[in-house]
């Protein structure tokens, strides 16, 4: 090998700096060479790495440690040695930049510990609160810590220090991004977290001993772990290489706190966004119930709240991969937040109500200026807030997707109608009207209705003594209620696109021309026949409501039936002298008039309807996290 001037002086240089110190280690005692040894020789072989001042204190202490440190990739030691250790306060989170391959290294003191008690008491302390378990992501318990308190720490050591829970959690709130946005299939990699309460592992990472740390990936921008610790706890937060298809930093947050998560996520299915309905540009979602306590102070307290903000993406809009469940993530990335910088952005407007489900109060949220035949992602979150407290960092709830109807379609959202003020989805529609219009319409046709029944119900003797009665189980009250309920669904089709190939849908005006003025070819309309045998033709070529069809001229359309229970409860709550029949499946005008409720999924159509199975929504705040991290919130709640 030839070696340039330059090299060889290099060389010559190196060999004699070797020499020199070797004569000096033979001069002088060995015990000064062992100590100056680990700032004097790293440098070394490691060129530019400036070594962390822990390590040489904990290789000191720790034997085992110091070979895994010779055998550290340098880029890894230089960097995090330059970050240097942070220490972190009680909830109060740390925003941190961090570059790819480096680890940033942290250190939380439990607040308000005794430094020392004696053994009895200690002793009496963990009989009677054993330490709490551990809980991981999902709430399973780990077991790690349990065997690593046995293990790790020294018995005398364990006897003299109280435990506490503490509850890490980070967001990230920055990621890489793609160099080639369109090209790049693949997501920024994940942060990871390391977490050491071993004093012999005081840069927990991804080199240090794995027996002395819980190293917990970050899952869709976000981590929560939690464990008990006696006095002090060492973080370590690594960012992986990126591929060079990335570039850029990380940035995020991190938070300790003894009392509850900083920074939280829920991934259960039942907490999510609930879809209602979608038109061209706009969706309507709500959340779960906040209560489901049927006292009315506690549902007005509830509705005087407005607790949420939400997020909307379009799927074809990659920037939040990998940051679902971080609420500084989301707020960086989001394509549509309900609220930026503090304000309501134009595109949502949310209000709370008590529609739908038990009619117990739900925020719910109405986004415009979506893009039509698109799917969306949306993402409930409860807002963090500034200061240092639990549940500043925000929560958030598992995505929900929903998507927008065809550009070309007939179908607009109405809502917040005055008489059927159940309905909230999206029913035949002309541009010719907007909203209010379109709503009036719909509302004053059921009203109508609603009131020749109203006369005939005047007849039957409801304020009678119950042996006097049409029926001990039902009198004018559910008997109106059940009408109404019937009549809004019946009056107010819920529409869905005309190119919706769903097979519960029924194709209704099929013989009138489109908004745009096209009418359905004759091959079209041949073939739809013949798909869709119906019984009866004038339900296929015009409205349940010919009024529709003349009125509101909204041409083709798909109309999500009424379910059939909604006639049967009709039938067994209203007299029978009132002559109300239904027609059973498998009868001429069951076909082309109800429709059965499925398992999953919306199949049919009731009053407060939504994409989701009502069964399976569960109130929000019997949840422990979110309650607990409400705090003075779930005070006025509940
Ligand atoms: C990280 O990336 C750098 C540059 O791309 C590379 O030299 C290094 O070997 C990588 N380290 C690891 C641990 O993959
Ligand atoms: C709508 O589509 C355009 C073009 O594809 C895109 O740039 C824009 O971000 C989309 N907007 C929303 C809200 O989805
Ligand atoms: C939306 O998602 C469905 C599957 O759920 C898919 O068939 C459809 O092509 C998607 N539409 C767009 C515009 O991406
Ligand atoms: C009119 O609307 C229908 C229904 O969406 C669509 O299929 C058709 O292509 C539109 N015609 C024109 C000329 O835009
Ligand atoms: C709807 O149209 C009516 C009549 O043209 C008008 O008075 C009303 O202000 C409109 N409402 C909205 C929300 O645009
Ligand atoms: C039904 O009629 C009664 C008696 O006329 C009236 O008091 C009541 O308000 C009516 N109900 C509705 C919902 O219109
Ligand atoms: C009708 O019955 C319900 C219970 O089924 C009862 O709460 C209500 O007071 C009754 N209404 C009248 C007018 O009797
Ligand atoms: C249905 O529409 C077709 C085509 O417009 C028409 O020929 C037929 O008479 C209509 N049938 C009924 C029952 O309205
Ligand atoms: C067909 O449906 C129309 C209303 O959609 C109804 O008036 C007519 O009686 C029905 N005919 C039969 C035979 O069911």
């Amino acid at each position: 090998m030839q070696l340039s001037p330059l090299q060889s002086r290099l060389a010559a240089s190196f060999i004699a700096s070797c020499l020199l110190l070797a004569l000096y280690f033979t001069l002088f005692s060995p015990h000064f060479a062992v100590a100056a040894e680990p700032k004097e020789t790293f440098p070394l072989f490691l060129d530019d790495a400036d070594i962390h001042v822990d390590l040489a204190e904990s290789s000191s202490r720790d034997k085992t440690y110091e070979p895994e440190f010779l055998a550290f990739d340098k880029s890894i030691i230089g960097r995090a040695a330059a970050d240097g250790t942070e220490t972190l306060t009680n909830k109060e989170a740390k925003s941190v930049e961090i570059g790819e391959g480096a680890t940033k290294i942290f250190k939380f003191e439990i607040p308000g510990l005794p430094a020392r008690e004696t053994a009895d008491r200690q002793f009496e302390l963990r009989d009677v609160h054993p330490p709490p378990q551990e809980r991981d992501i999902d709430g399973h318990v780990t077991e790690r810590d349990i065997i690593l308190d046995a293990s790790e720490e020294a018995p005398e050591l364990a006897k003299r220090q109280t435990s506490r829970t503490v509850f890490i959690s980070a967001n990230t709130c920055n990621q890489p991004m793609r160099v080639e946005g369109s090209k790049t299939t693949l997501d920024p990699p994940q942060l990871t977290l390391f977490v050491s309460k071993s004093p012999s592992n005081q840069s927990p990472g991804p080199s240090a001993n794995l027996a002395t740390q819980d190293i917990i990936s970050f899952n869709d921008g976000a981590v929560m772990h939690s464990l008990s610790v006696s006095n002090q706890l060492y973080i370590g937060v690594y960012a992986p290489n990126v591929s060079a298809e990335f570039f850029g930093t990380y940035m995020f947050e991190v938070a300790v706190s003894t009392d509850d998560f900083v920074h939280s996520y829920s991934t259960e299915p039942e907490k999510n966004l609930i879809f209602v309905d979608s038109d061209s540009h706009g969706a309507l979602l709500y959340t779960p119930s906040l209560t489901d306590s049927p006292d009315p102070e506690a549902q007005a307290r509830a509705m005087s709240t407005r607790p949420f903000v939400m997020f909307a993406q379009n799927k074809d809009d990659r920037s939040i991969n990998g940051l679902r469940f971080s609420y500084c993530g989301l707020k960086n990335y989001a394509q549509v937040a309900a609220i930026k910088n503090g304000q309501l952005t134009q595109m949502v407007t949310t209000a709370m109500t008590n529609r739908g489900p038990g009619n117990f109060p739900k925020q719910q949220f109405y986004f415009s200026g979506l893009n039509a035949s698109s799917n969306y992602t949306g993402i409930l979150a409860r807002s963090g807030s500034s200061g240092s407290q639990v549940g500043s960092g925000g929560h958030v709830f598992r995505a929900t997707e929903f998507k927008t109807k065809s550009e070309t379609g007939n179908c607009a959202i109405i809502a917040n109608l005055a008489f059927c003020d159940q309905v909230a989805y999206a029913v035949p529609s002309n541009p010719k009207f907007n909203t209010t219009q379109l709503g009036k319409f719909y509302d004053d046709y059921a009203a109508t209705m609603y009131n020749n029944f109203n006369k005939s119900l005047q007849q039957i003797p409801c304020e009678a003594p119950s042996s006097q009665r049409y029926s001990l189980a039902s009198n004018c009250t559910s008997c109106a209620a059940a009408y109404k309920e019937w009549l809004c669904s019946v009056t107010i089709p819920r529409c869905e696109d005309f190119s919706n190939q769903e097979p519960y849908l029924h194709i209704r005006a099929a013989s009138y021309p489109f908004p745009n003025g096209t009418m359905l070819d004759a091959a079209t309309l041949a073939a739809q026949k013949a798909d869709h045998p119906y019984e009866n033709i004038s339900a296929f070529n015009s409205s349940r409501n010919p009024l529709i069809d003349e009125v509101i001229q909204p041409g083709p359309y798909k109309e999500v039936l009424p379910c059939e229970d909604l006639c049967y409860k009709l039938v067994q709550s209203c007299p029978s002298a009132m002559g109300f029949g239904c027609p059973q499946p498998g009868m001429a005008g069951f076909d082309s008039g109800y429709a059965h409720r499925a398992a999953n999924g919306l199949t049919c159509n009731y009053q407060g309807s939504a994409h989701v199975k009502s069964s399976s929504v569960k109130p929000l705040l019997s949840w422990g996290i979110f309650s607990a991290a409400l705090g003075s919130m779930s005070f006025v709640l509940l």
